[in-house]
């Protein structure tokens, strides 16, 4: 899908990328090896946490080099990288090893490190340098080869990502609307510090192999990305409220039932939830969503974010609030100075 530019690459580019949160979730793969989804999701790309990646094939290099906010990275981050990196010197026929630097502009022993961010902008930087043509498809494809949401991170606002077929080569996330379609906010809710526990894709793995409830969740997926998808294309926040809430509570009952059981929240967790269904009764527009962690995702509409904002503010337990309002897909940029 990339095509070759004829001139000589420029060796080196910069990308900036951000994270985007599922409001369909997706948790489990139908095929681990080609890292294909069992459920098709669908997400919002938030503006605020962005991950800014510059790439630079080099002839004095012996190997690899990934520096991520100024530490040097070895082990399973480096892995990561360097299949990208592999991916991209043999559709582009270079064959010179890459330094890769990379920033997040947000704190990242909060918990809030996204591999969505960093391998959408990663694609981006390291096809661009490499001389190949600049194909959102095929760059959210080979996003989706490391981290599957990345591949929604290839676009902002509102973006899905189909399940996978067991074998199949080439699946792409797909633009559903830009971020001005509808003006939505994300209030984050930070509840604990330091990284998460189990990883996605490990307890992706764990879910699918024990969970009683799993083969139900796949099987329910699919009806609730399209409830979805209808919702944002009629600006129906009562419809995305509704069924967004339902899925990251089914994608964690569902893996809560894993055994060993994989519990992501933590006593604020649940008390900010609460805060949010206490909102609801009360007639605000707002939904909670969370992930493979311990932090609540507020969303709402702009008038009411400072509301909500310091309503989760005042949660015990509760150490930190973000907003963001609906960010850009990835785009090229400035190199890190
Ligand atoms: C709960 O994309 O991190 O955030 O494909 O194994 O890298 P891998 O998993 P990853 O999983 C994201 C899980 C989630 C839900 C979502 O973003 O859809």
């Amino acid at each position: 899908m990339f095509t070759r530019e004829l001139t000589s690459p420029p060796l080196e580019a910069c990308a900036v990328a951000r994270a985007n949160i599922a409001l369909a979730k997706y948790w489990g793969k139908v095929d681990l090896e080609r890292n294909l989804p069992a459920v098709p999701s669908l997400s919002i790309t938030l503006d605020a946490l962005t991950t800014k990646t510059s790439v630079r094939f080099d002839r004095s290099l012996d190997s690899d080099v990934f520096v991520l906010d100024d530490a040097a990275q070895t082990g399973r981050p480096l892995l990561r990288v360097q299949t990208m990196l592999d991916q991209v010197r043999q559709l582009s026929g270079i064959d010179l090893y890459a330094e890769v630097r990379s920033a997040n502009a947000f704190p990242t022993a909060a918990g809030l490190a996204s591999s969505a961010s960093a391998f959408a902008a990663l694609a981006a930087a390291s096809v661009h340098a490499a001389g190949l043509g600049w194909n959102l498809p095929a760059l959210s494809d080979l996003a989706r080869r490391a981290s599957a949401s990345a591949a929604r991170s290839v676009y902002g606002g509102f973006a899905k990502l189909p399940a996978g077929l067991p074998g199949q080569e080439v699946l792409s996330a797909q633009p559903i609307a830009g971020k001005e379609h509808w003006d939505l906010r994300v209030v984050i809710a930070l509840t604990a510090k330091g990284p998460k526990g189990i990883g996605s894709t490990a307890g992706m793995e764990v879910t699918k192999a024990t969970s009683p409830f799993y083969d139900a969740w796949v099987r329910w997926c699919p009806q609730a990305a399209e409830r979805l998808e209808q919702a944002v294309l009629e600006r129906d926040f009562e419809g995305l409220a509704h069924v967004a809430q339902q899925s990251a509570l089914a994608m964690h009952a569902c893996a809560m039932a894993s055994s060993p059981s994989l519990l992501y929240f933590q006593p604020p967790t649940i008390r900010a939830l609460q805060a949010v269904q206490h909102m609801q009764s009360e007639g605000l527009p707002v939904f909670a969503t969370i992930d493979a962690g311990p932090h609540i995702k507020a969303v709402t509409l702009p008038a009411y974010a400072d509301v909500i904002a310091e309503r989760l503010r005042s949660v015990e337990g509760v150490h930190e609030v973000m907003q963001s309002a609906l960010g850009s897909g990835v785009e090229l940029c400035e190199a890190i100075g």
